[in-house]
Formats: C-alpha cells, structure tokens, sequence
C-alpha cells in the first residue's frame, strides 16, 4: 500500500501551471487506495514573503482552492505545514549531515539567483526543510511537478546520509511520482515560457468573464493573417487549448489552421475557445470557493483535524531521528 504525500507553497493565486501540474493530479490520486497526505508550505513561503496579511490570505486561498476543486479531507490528511513545527526539528537533522555542495546544486535556488532574487539563508537551505516535509511522514510517493524532481532525489539523498551517520534505519526512501503527459508537466504561460508567478505570465485558474479575456488576449500571437496555413506547433495558443480539449475536438482544430483558407479559424476564434474551455472547467469549482470563502470556519475545521493526525504521525518520525542521533 503506498503513502501519497505532496505540499503546495502558497505563495499567491494558483494558476493553470499549479492546477495541471500539481493540483489536479493531487486530488487525482486521492481515490487510490492508501494514504494521502497533502499540505499547504507556509513556511517555505516565508522564504519570500514580507507581508504578514498577504501569507495569511495566501494559505486560505489555497486551501480553499484545494477543497473547492474536490479534496476530500475524509480521505486526504490536509493542514498547514506551520501547524506541524515538528517538520523544523527534523530540517535541522537533516542538514546536520548534508553537505553544502547539495543544496549549491539546487536548480531551483541557481533559478532564483540567476531571475535577480538576492538569496537568504532560509532560500539556499529550502530543501533539507522539504526534505523534512516529506521524511518525518514515511510516504513512498512524492507526486510533484517536473521542477520539483531533484528536490525529492535531494531528499533520498538526505535519508541516506542520515541513516548513514547514525548508522540506523530512520528515514524511509520516498520515490517521486511526475506527471508523464509533458504539456501538463509544463504548462506555458502566456508569453510561451514556462507558467510562473515570478514571470508574470499566468492565468490564474478561476479567472473569468472580462479579467479572463483580457489576460487571454495577452497570450503571444503573430501577424499571420487566419486564412495562410499554419503549423499548429507554431501557434502558441495550441498550447493552451490541448490542456483542455479532447483529442477529437482538438484534431479538428488543428487541421483546420493546418489546412488555411477562407474556413480557417483566426486566432480570435482560437481564443474565444479557450475562455469557454476555461470558465467550464473550473466554473463548480469557482462556486464552491465562493461558498467556502463566505464560511472560514469550516477551512479552519479541516485544517485544524489535518493537523492533528499529521502532527501525530510527524511527531513519532522526529523521537524516531532523535533517538538515533542521542538527542534523547
Ligand atoms: P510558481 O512557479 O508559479 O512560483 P510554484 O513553484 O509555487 O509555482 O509551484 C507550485 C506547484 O505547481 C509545484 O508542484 C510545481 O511543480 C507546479 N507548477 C508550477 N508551475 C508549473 C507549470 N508551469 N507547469 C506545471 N506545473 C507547475
Ligand atoms: N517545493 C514545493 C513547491 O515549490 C512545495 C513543497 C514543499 C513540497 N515541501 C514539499 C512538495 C514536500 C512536495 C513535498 O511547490
């Protein structure tokens, strides 16, 4: 029986890139047999934000947008990492026996640097404490996006110096679980690099009516009139549109902008499309975080009982590691 667990940073609205990527194969996973822990990485948040009321707004917005796409707290242990501190103890464990040379190849850390971000401490040491995330609960699988795959082998890593140094069996190897179809892996955004809050190209997932047509309207298009035929592969807006449609519907389009001519979609066409796809995909879902932002009290129930079977289960792993290191 395998142990699903995974966090979300929550670190502003959650866009289609967090929805395809992580989100939604989060909630997938959850009708499978086994355990299923997710959390809301606040603390990892803190690595960035400066804005006490924002972070706040921030957790909410995300456990909102959880429950209210379907994550069922009778079958997911679901909380806010700062209401298990016990994940901070076993961080510090856990970089006790890491090597600088790991957390200086972390692709996501040479990223921020390299996007301008000037680094604090908490930034470079981010994945002992993911590492910590992920060990002090004993999963088997890690289901994360593709960015987020070195971090778990990073934890592997960690599990094994530990074990190593202290010459015990506490920390268990979790596997990382990606998401194989590749377009939803890596969702573009609307300037065709990759989706990002910190590029200022997303689409936020509940976005509609003229917000949604406004960002819509920013996805890069060219000057290449409807009826000259196009290779789909050159039409950014594709990339959108194959997150959402069915391959049927999906093959005509593209034959039709394939083939050209006075027929031929132009790319207003194309967008207008995607909005619909967009509004209808998440129109429940929109719905329902209106009904959950108008009644915190039930946010708060869910995330309070999440934190309390996952402080339990964090709470046996942290006396487990510092038992091992003669701390206790
Ligand atoms: P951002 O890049 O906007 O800051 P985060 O790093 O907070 O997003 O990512 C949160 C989760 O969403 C991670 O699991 C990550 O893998 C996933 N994710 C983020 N952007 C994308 C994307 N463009 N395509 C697929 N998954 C993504
Ligand atoms: N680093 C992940 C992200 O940026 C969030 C995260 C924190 C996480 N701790 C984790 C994901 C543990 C999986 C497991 O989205």
């Amino acid at each position: 029986m395998n142990t699903y667990l995974s966090g979300i940073q929550s670190s502003g609205l959650l866009h289609l890139g967090n929805w395809f990527g992580a989100m939604r194969p989060h909630i997938e996973l959850q009708d499978l047999d086994g355990e299923h822990f997710y959390f809301i990485a606040d603390y990892h948040a803190l690595t960035t934000s400066r804005d006490p009321d924002a972070l706040k707004e921030n957790v909410r917005e995300a456990a909102v947008a959880y429950l209210a796409m379907g994550l069922n707290p009778d079958r997911v242990t679901f909380w806010r990492q700062s209401d298990v501190p016990e994940v901070t103890e076993v961080a510090w464990m856990l970089s006790c026996v890491t090597g600088m040379g790991l957390f200086e190849r972390a692709h996501s850390y040479k990223d921020k640097i390299a996007q301008g971000v000037k680094p604090n401490v908490g930034l470079f040491t981010y994945p002992a404490l993911m590492a910590a995330d992920i060990l002090a609960f004993d999963p088997t699988l890690v289901p994360v996006g593709a960015d987020q795959k070195q971090h778990v082998e990073m934890t592997q890593d960690m599990a094994a110096s530990f074990n190593a140094a202290f010459d015990a069996e506490v920390f268990r190897r979790p596997e990382p679980l990606i998401e194989t179809d590749d377009r939803r892996a890596k969702v573009v955004g609307t300037d065709g690099k990759k989706m990002s809050k910190s590029y200022g190209n997303t689409i936020w997932m509940f976005e509609t009516g003229k917000k949604l047509k406004k960002v819509v309207n920013q996805i890069t298009t060219d000057s290449r009139p409807p009826e000259e035929a196009k290779d789909p592969a050159s039409v950014l807006l594709f990339r959108f549109l194959e997150l959402f449609l069915e391959p049927v519907e999906l093959a005509e389009w593209e034959g039709r902008v394939r083939e050209g001519g006075v027929d031929a979609p132009g790319y207003g066409h194309l967008k207008t499309r995607l909005i619909d796809l967009i509004e209808e995909t998440f129109r429940e879902g929109r719905e329902r975080r209106e009904e959950l932002l108008g009644d915190p009290g039930e946010v708060d129930r869910v995330l309070a009982a999440g934190a309390e079977r996952a402080r339990e289960r964090a709470t046996t792993v942290r006396n487990r590691a510092l038992g091992a290191c003669g701390l206790r």
